[in-house]
């Protein structure tokens, strides 16, 4: 691979860049480059401008020069911040229940739920497993998102959560896109477990984190915080361990009922995921804070439920993500783009805004201070759409696919 190469133009490029990381961003704030190049050094975004500007000093450098027609739209490649897609199984029944009129709770009740995705899990192997997460990684890649959060926690064993965290380990070897590893071990109560949920979580802390640590397995602990999983007094002990070994923290915070935020910003969290339940007290004291609260609205479309009050979490000053939740429960399309836009649609949120929720904002979600915007030194992480007015994507709702997607410069969907 040349050292250098020089892209374009595009008829337009939104590198996200001077956009805060908190608060409303109207669509006049980005700073749109028309007829741009983008000059890439290795892995990396060295520099932006007009194309044919650009073009003597690519030349100077030896850069391969890429030349395009001028007719697409680039923007950073996306970011999903929460997914569950290493799962085996599926769980179509639920659906129809849920869809009968049965509520997710008398659902899990009656065998359903994610304890028999646990079950399910537990049956795959860790080949499987890691070929499942390919196909799936595949097809977001496709759609544009070179970055993937992936949980654990249909194991819920020492053993069996580690088997998937070494799936999504070697899974991301073999990927072009980076998938971001989180033990959710705290996702229920596992049905086979003879002691107490706290006894649990201590064995979960005492037995499996050290390994998370030594083979490099993860850096993110996650939990389910609401009655029918963990409370917040069961939880306390296992993130003050987390924290105290120097893991981030995420919580699946605010589904059903409120609490779940609060410990998320007690434990200054990165993020707080869901909120589909929180009101004007939980949304303000998580604009007050550093934790960025992300929305799923795959989760409110599978559901059936209402959305995250994003507009309002904006308003207020919040930092807001937007993530698939691909699980084969509660979200199984996982396509972040079309509930991306849908979300824009049903909260008022401007193109920025979107966007910003699934690119920076969401690298942020995971801690990730190298993409999600075209600054120079990022990653040349890119996305490029065939229409020459970026406001056509959110507008066709996910219908208009990437024509071509780069990871770290190398160019692997056309
Ligand atoms: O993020 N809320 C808890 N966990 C998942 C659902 C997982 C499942 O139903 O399998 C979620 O929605
Ligand atoms: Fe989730």
């Amino acid at each position: 691979m040349h050292k250098y190469q020089l892209i374009g133009p595009f008829a337009q490029i939104l590198p996200m860049t001077h956009l805060h990381l908190k608060g409303a961003i109207s669509d006049e704030a980005l700073l749109i480059i028309e007829d741009g190049g983008i000059l890439i050094e290795n892995d990396k975004i060295h520099a932006l401008g007009k194309f044919t500007e650009m073009l003597p000093t690519a030349k100077d450098l030896g850069a391969k020069i890429t030349t395009l027609d001028g007719k697409d739209v680039c923007l950073p490649g996306f970011v999903d911040a929460h997914t569950h897609i290493c799962f085996g199984g599926t769980r179509a029944n639920d659906y129809a229940m849920r869809n009968a009129g049965k509520s997710y709770l008398e659902i899990a009740k009656s065998g359903g739920g994610i304890w028999d995705t646990v079950t399910q899990t537990r049956k795959a192997s860790q080949t499987q497993l890691i070929n499942l997460i390919i196909q799936r990684a595949n097809r977001h890649l496709e759609n544009g998102i070179t970055t993937i959060e992936v949980k654990s926690g249909y194991g819920l064993s020492v053993k069996e959560e580690l088997k998937m965290l070494y799936a999504i380990k070697e899974a991301n070897q073999k990927l072009p896109a980076d998938l971001i590893a989180t033990c959710l071990a705290a996702h229920m109560v596992p049905k086979d477990y003879s002691g107490t949920s706290s006894d649990y979580l201590k064995e979960i802390s005492t037995e499996l984190f050290p390994k998370l640590k030594e083979e490099e397995l993860c850096n993110r602990i996650d939990a389910f915080i609401e009655e029918s999983a963990y409370t917040k007094d069961d939880i306390a002990p296992y993130f003050t361990k987390a924290k105290a070994m120097g893991f981030d923290i995420t919580v699946h915070a605010d589904q059903f009922s409120t609490s779940g935020s609060a410990v998320a910003i007690a434990f200054d969290a990165v993020s707080a995921d869901h909120l589909e339940a929180s009101t004007s007290k939980e949304i303000e004291a998580l604009a007050k804070s550093n934790v960025i609260a992300t929305a799923l609205p795959g989760a409110s479309l599978g559901l059936g439920c209402a959305f995250t009050p994003a507009r309002e979490l904006l308003d207020a000053g919040g930092a807001l993500a937007i993530a698939s939740d691909w699980n084969p429960g509660s979200a199984p399309m996982g396509d972040l783009l079309t509930q991306a836009a849908i979300l824009g649609t049903f909260q008022k949120l401007s193109n920025a805004e979107v966007l910003a929720g699934i690119t920076f904002r969401a690298a942020l979600a995971l801690n990730l201070k190298d993409r999600g915007k075209m600054e120079v030194g990022y990653l040349a992480d890119l996305v490029t759409f065939p229409i020459h007015d970026y406001k056509e994507i959110l507008y066709q709702q996910g219908s208009l696919k990437p024509n071509r997607v780069w990871k770290k410069g190398n160019l692997i969907m056309d």
